[in-house]
C-alpha cells in the first residue's frame, strides 16, 4: 500500500524527535498503521538548525524547506504535524491545512487551549481528524486513557503534575538545594522549557493543559481563560521545607473538580501527601490521577517532556490517524470524548468558590494570646483546624512561623480569616496560603 505522507512543519526538539523515531521504528510502525509512514517534507525557518537536530541518518532522505504553506498546501500531504507552537502561525497553518481536507496532528497545548473550540469545529465540519496526544503530559498516553479507556465513567476530577520543567525545578531545588535560575536553565537546555519559560514557571502550560483535560473528562468546551493560575516563582524554601515536617510534598497541579455548581478548574502549587505515589514523581516525570465513578483511582505516570518521549505521543496519533484514514468520519472517537453537539454547559467556578484544605503560614510575634486570637478567627469562619505547628524563634528574634493545616473549606471564608488575622497587630507582613489536596476520595 502507498506509504501515508506526513508534512512536518517545525524541526526543534520535538519535530527532531519525531523524525528520528519515525526512522528507528519504521518496520514496527509500519506493521502497526498498516502502511509505511514517512515524512515528506519539513519546513522550518533555519535549515542548517534543523540538519544539525539529528543524525545525517535520519535527515539526508528529509526534503528540508522554509515555505510552512507549502506543505500544508501540498496536494501529496495526508497528514500535517504541526510542531512549531504559538498560537498564531500555528493556527493559521492548521486550519488551513484542515480546509485542504488534510489530518492534522498536534502538540501544542496552547494552539488547542485557546482557540480549540474553532479548530475542532472546522475538522469536524472537513471531516478531519485532529489529533494531540502529545499536548497533554508529554509521552504519557493520558488523552487516549480518558477519551476511550474510561469511557464508560462519570469523571469525578483529576489532578495532575502536568509540567514537566516546573517539576524538574521544584525536585532540584527540594533534593540538591539547587538555585531556581540554575534549574530553569537546565530545563531549557535539556528541551523540557516552552519558548517563553513563564509559560512553565508561572502554571500558563499546565493551565492549557488542564483546560484540555477539563473538556474531555466533562464534555465541556475549552474555557481556557477562565482557568485558575498561580505558578512556583513565589514558593520559598521555607513552605517546602514546613510542608515536608508535616508530612507533605509541593507539587504544580493542576486540578479539575466536578462540583455540584460547576467544574474547579485550577492550577497552583499544592500540598499533597508525601506517601501518595503521586507525590514521589519527580523530575522531568509527570502523573495524572483520574477519579472515575466506575473504576475508582487510575495513576498514568511518565515523562512529560523533552524528544522522544513527546515523539512517542505524536507517532501514536500518526499510527492512529493512518489507522482511521478509511474510517467513516461518523464513526471515529469523537476529538474531545463527547460528542460535538453534546457538550455540557457546566459553568467553571470562580476561585473563591472552591472547597479545599488550606496551609498557611503566619509569622507573629512570639507573646501570649497570639494563638487564641487567630484560632479565634478560624473558629468564627467555620474553618476547622487540622494541625498547627509553631517554629522557634531564631536567636535574637521575637517573630514566629506558625504553619496551620486546615480541613476543607471555602476559599472565600478563609480569605476573609485571612484579611482578619493580618489585621492583628501580634502578626507581622502576609500570610502565605497554599492549597492541600489528600486525593484520597
Ligand atoms: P522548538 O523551539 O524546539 O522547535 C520549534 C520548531 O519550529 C523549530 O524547528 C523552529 O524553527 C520552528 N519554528 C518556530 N516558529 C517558526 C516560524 N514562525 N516559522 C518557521 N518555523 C518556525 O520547540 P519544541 O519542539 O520544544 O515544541 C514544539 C511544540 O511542541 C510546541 O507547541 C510545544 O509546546 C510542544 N511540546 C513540546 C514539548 C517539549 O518537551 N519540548 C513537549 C510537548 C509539547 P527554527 O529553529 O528554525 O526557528
Ligand atoms: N514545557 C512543557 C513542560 C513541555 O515542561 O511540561 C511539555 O508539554
Amino acid at each position: 500500500m502507498k506509504p501515508i505522507q506526513v508534512g512536518l512543519l517545525g524541526f526543534g526538539t520535538v519535530g527532531s524527535g519525531v523524525a528520528k523515531v519515525l526512522a528507528r521504528n519504521a518496520e514496527e510502525i509500519g506493521r502497526r498503521a498498516g502502511r509505511a509512514i514517512e515524512v515528506k517534507r519539513v519546513a522550518v525557518r533555519n535549515i542548517d538548525k534543523a540538519r544539525a537536530a539529528a543524525p545525517l541518518a535520519v535527515t539526508e532522505g528529509l526534503a528540508f524547506g522554509n515555505d510552512m504553506q507549502a506543505v500544508v498546501d501540498d496536494p501529496d500531504i495526508n497528514i500535517v504535524c504541526e510542531l512549531i507552537g504559538g498560537t498564531t502561525l500555528a493556527k493559521d497553518l492548521v486550519l488551513r491545512a484542515i480546509a485542504n481536507g488534510k489530518h492534522v496532528v498536534t502538540a501544542n497545548k496552547a494552539l488547542l487551549a485557546i482557540h480549540g473550540n474553532e479548530i475542532f469545529a472546522a475538522a469536524q465540519q472537513a471531516g478531519v481528524m485532529v489529533m494531540f496526544e502529545a499536548a497533554v503530559a508529554g509521552g504519557i498516553p493520558i488523552i487516549k486513557a480518558l477519551r476511550e479507556g474510561l469511557t464508560a465513567n462519570r469523571i469525578e476530577w483529576l489532578a495532575g503534575i502536568i509540567n514537566g520543567t516546573s517539576n524538574f525545578i521544584l525536585t532540584e531545588m527540594r533534593d540538591k538545594g539547587a538555585a531556581f535560575a540554575d534549574v530553569l536553565a537546565e530545563a531549557q537546555k535539556l528541551g523540557y522549557a516552552e519558548a517563553d519559560p513563564t509559560f512553565d514557571i508561572e502554571g500558563h502550560d499546565a493551565a492549557h493543559k488542564l483546560t484540555i483535560l477539563a473538556a474531555i473528562a466533562f464534555g465541556i468546551p475549552m474555557q481556557f481563560d477562565k482557568a485558575y493560575l498561580e505558578g512556583i516563582s513565589k514558593l520559598t524554601r521555607e513552605d517546602i521545607a514546613y510542608a515536608e515536617e508535616l508530612g507533605y510534598r509541593i507539587k504544580l497541579l493542576g486540578i479539575a473538580k466536578r462540583r455540584a455548581n460547576g467544574i474547579e478548574l485550577r492550577v497552583h502549587p499544592t500540598l499533597i501527601p508525601a506517601k501518595r505515589i503521586i507525590a514521589n514523581v519527580d523530575g522531568v516525570m509527570n502523573a495524572v490521577v483520574v477519579q472515575g465513578d466506575a473504576v475508582g483511582q487510575t495513576l498514568y505516570s511518565g515523562r512529560g517532556a523533552g524528544s522522544e518521549p513527546t515523539a512517542s505521543a505524536v507517532v501514536a496519533d500518526l499510527v492512529d490517524v493512518t489507522r482511521l484514514l478509511t474510517a467513516d468520519p461518523e464513526h471515529r472517537v469523537p476529538h474531545l470524548a463527547f460528542q460535538p453537539d453534546r457538550l455540557a454547559d457546566l459553568p467553571i467556578l470562580p476561585i473563591a468558590e472552591v472547597e479545599t484544605c488550606y496551609y498557611l503560614r503566619l509569622q507573629a510575634h512570639d507573646q501570649p494570646g497570639v494563638m487564641a486570637d487567630v484560632t479565634r478567627i478560624l473558629a468564627d469562619a467555620g474553618i476547622s483546624i487540622d494541625a498547627m505547628m509553631q517554629k522557634e524563634p531564631a536567636e535574637g528574634e521575637k517573630i514566629v512561623d506558625i504553619v496551620i493545616l486546615t480541613h476543607v473549606a471555602i476559599e472565600r471564608s478563609v480569605d476573609a480569616a485571612i484579611a482578619r488575622i493580618e489585621a492583628l497587630e501580634t502578626i507581622a507582613g502576609r500570610i502565605t496560603k497554599l492549597r492541600l489536596e489528600n486525593l484520597d476520595r
